[in-house]
């Protein structure tokens, strides 16, 4: 898939977010290193604590369909700034893929691409 393709992915994930309490929709697409694509959205609850963000929902996939290995994560979100995984994605992230690369983007479809190293550093790693 194409870096395009990938952020397309992330886009259409928009129109799925379950987001009935912030009302922020959030899109993932997560790149394997095998090149296979893992969509994802964020998944609200009203015990706010059992809220997931469309990052971790597109890692979970992945990993439990036999996936650890990624290159690249796409996020979407309908901001004028781009979206950057929250704290704890970051450091979900990082349990998989230190070296990986996250492309946040705004609303116009824009991205800035950035490692998550230069998100985490020094990420904690049992
Ligand atoms: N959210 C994500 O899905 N990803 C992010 O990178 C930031 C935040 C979600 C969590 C919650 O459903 C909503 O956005 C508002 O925080």
């Amino acid at each position: 898939m194409t870096r395009e393709e990938l952020k397309s992915a992330a886009m259409a994930m928009l129109d799925l977010a379950y987001c009935p309490y912030s009302h922020f929709p959030v899109g993932a697409a997560l790149e394997c290193e095998d090149g296979t694509v893992y969509t994802g959205c964020n998944v609200e609850n009203g015990a706010y604590s059992g809220c997931i963000c469309a990052e971790r929902t597109a890692i979970v996939k992945a990993v439990s369909e036999g996936k650890r290995r990624f290159r690249r994560i796409a996020v979407a979100a309908k901001t004028k700034d781009y979206c950057t995984p929250c704290g704890e994605c970051r450091q979900v992230m990082n349990e998989f893929s230190p070296d990986m690369e996250v492309i946040c983007m705004n609303e116009a479809g824009e991205d800035r691409t950035l490692t998550l190293k230069e998100l985490l550093p020094f990420g904690f790693e049992l």
